[in-house]
């Protein structure tokens, strides 16, 4: 084992740790960032269609985007936070311009913009559909620029609490399979979402939730983990993404008659309308018969072959070559898809969570901008925003922090654990099969409508999948890059998440957002214009609310 010293500490190596990672080097920190896979190889590489912002110099407004943003999370998001992500997303469109990132230009050589859902205004700014790829490269030539180290490949096991403080970590090195203690006076979590709790999923393999289920194990407050974004194109079979952005580039949503369906859902915005209700349309076309081999066709044939092929490439790419389709010819079959968590650790505008010396930034975090339903190219913008506010502020707390003793001790118990998973027996039973078995039952029971008798047997179901996790052994004791300790660890963490989202589902007695349940089909903003908060407790996750924060705009009857 060795002992390494930190001021700042970033779990994670996607958009908000990154950004987190610049600022508290440009803070003065003693900064390192650790991450399971190479920093690039990071799950923001697979975001596609844009990043929000309304430009002023374009004769956007900022007002008009945050109350897009409020709308669209069915009134559940905090204003406050929505005001500061949206008044800042202008300043930090032109900071990534700037550090290099070449989004796309419209004829005039402008900055070039696509409409995205939920929104009447062209605001997402966008590098083709590769534009999470093209932010990552450009801010990891920041980070190599700075004075930042970057543990690589190492994975954290848990959070170091002394006195009720955060005071680092103890992390795995995946090359050697040795357990390490790193003290660091602030640890900021950007771990990502949990989108793998889910199968299937547009998320990568590595989205696995363990930054959310630390901090719970921790003592932290996780918020509305109910709310789970369902995307409405993923594609027939492995739900990979299908980017928004073909719709916002003038795609079509068709059911098996040919209709332009979402003309019934919701006349206005039809295809753009937010997430949540265009993912209930698929949904729906799909469970009254309406589909074509479970999906529905998404067609972009009238685009033509030039637009698909420069600003679409991507996923013209991938149709041909997991259901040999190539857009500009055929439609392609997609359905909604497990795709994003608005729910998180909760985090106040500075990412601070409700542990001192722990910050939470992206899609671990909840600081509340996304409510019940996030807007499409929102979440670049969280990232990148919180990501430096997180890094800014938990550098000013690591200068005045001070020293405490730390015992090389507190690694016993993860080093307990693994020689557990090694020494166990092993049945028949695998990591594999308990992650497929939790995947099915949150696709079953807790996606696009919910029920309380699904979601009943979805929180059994989870426990008793936690039996049998608390059986696993891990049949491989080899120490380099043992991949199969690695998935059960992860896995561990996801059946954690796992019961937060369904208690938190469970709890929460109406729809919104995300969250629709087909036995209390109304929002009922008398009783539930509240967050639930879910913390751990001997007894399991223990319940609670605090009240959302309006300071413009009142609930209103959402219509597109
Ligand atoms: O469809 C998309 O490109 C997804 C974007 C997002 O989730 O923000």
């Amino acid at each position: 084992m060795a002992v390494y010293e930190h001021d700042v500490l970033v779990v994670g190596a996607g958009l908000a740790g990154m950004r987190a990672t610049i600022a508290a080097d440009a803070g003065g920190a003693n900064v390192a960032m650790i991450t399971k896979v190479h920093p690039v190889r990071s799950h923001s590489n697979a975001a596609q269609g844009g990043i929000n912002a309304a430009l002023t110099s374009r004769g956007d407004d900022w007002d008009d985007h945050a109350l897009a943003t409020v709308k669209g999370s069915d009134y559940l998001g905090d204003q406050d936070a929505i005001e500061v992500m949206c008044s800042e997303a202008g300043d930090t469109l032109i900071e990534l311009e700037h550090m290099g990132v070449i989004f796309n230009r419209d004829e005039e050589g402008h900055l070039g913009t696509r409409r995205f859902g939920g929104q009447e205004v062209a605001r997402t700014f966008f590098v083709a559909d590769i534009t999470g790829q093209a932010l990552l490269q450009v801010l990891y030539e920041q980070i190599v620029k700075s004075q930042a180290r970057i543990y690589e490949e190492w994975f954290v096991t848990s959070l170091v609490m002394v006195d009720g403080q955060c005071r680092g970590v103890v992390a795995l090195e995946l090359m050697t399979g040795q357990l390490h203690l790193i003290k660091s006076k602030a640890v900021i979590l950007a771990t990502g979402g949990s989108g793998r709790v889910y199968e299937p999923s547009t998320n990568g393999l590595i989205v696995t939730g363990e930054g959310m289920a630390m901090a719970y194990r921790a003592g932290a407050a996780l918020m509305d983990m109910e709310m789970v974004q369902y995307h409405p194109t993923t594609l027939k079979g492995n739900g990979i993404l299908m980017t928004e952005a073909a719709r916002g580039e003038g795609a079509y949503l068709l059911n098996s008659e040919g209709d332009r369906f979402m003309e019934k859902y919701a006349p206005n915005m039809m295809e753009l309308a937010s997430r949540d209700v265009v993912s209930r349309a698929v949904q729906t076309e799909i469970n009254e018969g309406r589909g074509v081999d479970g999906c529905v066709l998404l067609d972009l044939r009238h685009l033509g072959r030039e637009l698909i092929e420069t600003k679409l490439s991507y996923i013209n790419e991938v149709a041909l070559d997991f259901v040999n389709v190539n857009l500009a010819d055929q439609p392609v079959p997609i359905r909604p898809g497990c795709h994003y968590i608005m729910g998180g650790i909760k985090t106040d505008v500075n990412g601070a969570t409700t542990i001192p010396g722990l910050y939470a930034a992206g899609e671990c975090a909840n600081v509340s901008v996304h409510g019940g339903n996030r807007l499409g190219a929102n979440s670049l913008l969280d990232t990148i925003v919180f990501g430096r506010r997180s890094g800014h502020t938990a550098a000013t707390y690591a200068a005045e922090a001070g020293e405490k003793a730390i015992s090389e001790s507190v690694i016993n118990a993860d080093r307990d654990f693994i020689k557990l998973l090694m020494s166990r027996e092993p049945g028949n039973d695998s990591w594999a099969k308990i992650r497929r078995d939790m995947g099915d039952t949150m696709n079953e029971h807790v996606a696009v409508f919910r029920n309380e008798d699904g979601m009943q047997t979805a929180v059994k179901a989870i426990l008793q999948l936690k039996e049998r996790f608390a059986q696993l052994a891990v049949r491989d004791n080899s120490q380099v890059f043992n991949t199969s300790l690695l998935f059960t660890m992860e896995l561990g963490f996801m059946l954690d998440v796992a019961e937060t989202i369904c208690v938190s589902a469970l709890a929460r007695k109406e729809s919104r957002g995300a969250h629709y349940r087909t036995d209390i089909p109304e929002r009922d903003d008398e009783n539930w214009m509240r967050h639930i908060l879910v913390h751990a407790s001997p007894e399991g996750p223990s319940i609670d609310y605090l009240p959302v924060v309006i300071t413009r705009w009142q609930p209103q009857a959402r219509s597109y």
